[in-house]
């Protein structure tokens, strides 16, 4: 073969690998969605397209949750289909390759290749930036499992693409923590993701100005226990998020941040002036609490009482009269009674909740919760359930409402559903529909709230 043979069909190869698409479907929190777009850059660099179309996948890639049972089977059912799609595509002669990455991968590793025949590559959180490595080896036959912690740091690994150059990116997840180390009694991510870790300060201001650069307005930092986040100042000094958060708020084009998930154990003072003083810091706190029953609170290892919790969120509100809180609930813990539920309930009613999430609990292998012996039928759980969130929906309703006749910045994200709208975000994290044009999404625009649902306001601008 001629060199110039060699390079026709080297580029005729690049051609073609350039052609290569990836599916990427994300479960679980918004610390999964991060970590997808960061393997989609990555494996941009290696020559994948994205698609929002399975059927014309090269790669499927299941970004996994492991928090609750639900979530983990869902995956291996989505898996019994890609296996059809895989077959079906192998019988016209194109090869289609399967992974999954996340919780569930790094829970279940060489177990999933057992389970599911068609999967060729199982990845952990802490290895992505290794995946254009097993996909080489997938290529070629062999299938990979790779959830060892690495040494190095995924992060500093990871091709850096411009990021939010589109306008969809007015807002930005940050990821500056993860794992933890509090080990909740029910809770499989100290497991899954590992003891925490900070990233560093310089990385997270680097990619901050990055965002802003192409156009971020605002930044959601993310972490499971994202006010556990420490790290070193210039000069030294030993930072917490709350400084982070000061740091952050100089930087020139963003206009708007948040953090979530925070644990209550880790609210200090700092943070707490960030909520007082910085007008960039959004009101709106998702701080979990997961039961009002002092009794449960302490089988579940949170390590602070009902009071506690509430004695913390009267601080916040002092700080900042407006924050709208959210939370995270469990009910039908092991051994949790009848009275037990209705600490958590009359927690509620105090706190009154803007948002929330809650849960039927569900005992995950190898957590303390999954051993003790006193679980909680399914019927009672499902009742009690539906009672709580009856409430909560109440509330979030009565938040909602209560907004009518406000005026407040929204900061507009992409289009609605009808030509002539736009949607925006309200500071407090609801959707907001406005009359707008698209070449307006990215900015703040001034409007007063004319109608509420639970799940969004209506608005007329104003000014
Ligand atoms: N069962 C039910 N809910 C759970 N969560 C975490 N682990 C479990 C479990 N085993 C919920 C908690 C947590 C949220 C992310 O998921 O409320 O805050
Ligand atoms: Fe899980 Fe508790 Fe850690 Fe949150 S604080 S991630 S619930 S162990």
């Amino acid at each position: 073969m001629t060199e110039q043979t060699t390079l026709i069909r080297q580029s005729a190869a690049t051609a073609a690998d350039n052609q290569r698409k990836v599916f990427i479907k994300t479960y679980g929190c918004q610390m999964n969605v991060y970590d997808s777009e960061r393997m989609g850059e990555a494996l941009a660099a290696d020559g994948y397209q994205p698609t929002d179309n399975v059927e014309d996948a090269d790669l499927i890639l299941l970004n996994t949750c492991h928090i609750r049972e639900k979530a983990a089977e869902k995956v291996y059912s989505a898996l019994g289909r890609y296996r059809d799609l895989k077959a079906a595509r192998a019988a016209e002669g194109r090869e289609t390759l399967i992974g999954v990455a996340g919780c569930v991968a790094q829970a279940e590793g060489e177990e999933i290749l057992r389970r599911s025949p068609a999967v060729d590559v199982v990845i952990g959180p802490q290895t992505y930036h290794r995946l254009p490595q097993a996909l080489v080896k997938a290529k070629a036959g062999e299938r990979v499992v790779d959830t060892e912690y690495a040494v190095e740091d995924k992060f500093d690994y990871l091709p850096k693409k411009e990021r939010g150059a589109r306008p969809k990116n007015v807002s930005a997840f940050l990821t500056v923590q993860e794992g933890c180390d509090k080990f909740c009694t029910f809770c499989v991510v100290p497991y899954t993701r590992g003891a925490e870790i900070s990233r560093s300060l310089k990385q997270i201001l680097d990619e901050a100005r990055r965002l802003a650069e192409n156009g971020v307005r605002e930044i959601t930092l993310l972490g499971q226990n994202v006010n556990a986040w420490h790290g070193e100042s210039e000069d030294g000094a030993e930072w917490g998020l709350g400084d982070l958060l000061f740091e952050l708020a100089s930087i020139e084009g963003i206009a708007r941040l948040r953090y979530t998930t925070s644990h209550p154990r880790d609210m200090d003072d700092r943070l707490m002036q960030a909520h007082r003083e910085l007008g960039k810091l959004m009101p709106y706190l998702h701080l979990p609490v997961q039961a009002g029953s002092d009794r449960i609170l302490k089988a579940m290892n949170r390590k602070h009482t009902a009071e506690e919790y509430l004695a913390l969120i009267e601080r916040i509100r002092e700080a900042r009269p407006d924050i709208a809180m959210s939370g995270d609930f469990i009910v039908g813990f092991p051994g949790e009674t009848e009275e037990d539920f209705q600490a958590t309930l009359a927690l509620v009613e105090r706190v009154r909740y803007a948002q929330a999430f809650s849960f039927k609990y569900s005992p995950r292998p190898g957590t303390p919760g999954a051993e003790l012996t006193d679980q909680v039928p399914e019927d009672e759980k499902a009742g009690r359930l539906q009672r709580l969130q009856a409430l909560l929906t109440r509330h979030q309703l009565e938040f909602a409402q209560s907004r009518i006749g406000m005026e407040m910045d929204i900061l507009l994200e992409k289009p609605g559903r009808n030509e002539g709208q736009m949607i925006g975000r309200s500071p407090w994290l609801q959707s907001v529909v406005v009359a707008a044009d698209e070449s307006e999404i990215g900015q703040m625009v001034r409007v007063k709230i004319t109608e509420a649902s639970a799940n969004s306001l209506a608005a007329t601008r104003i000014g």
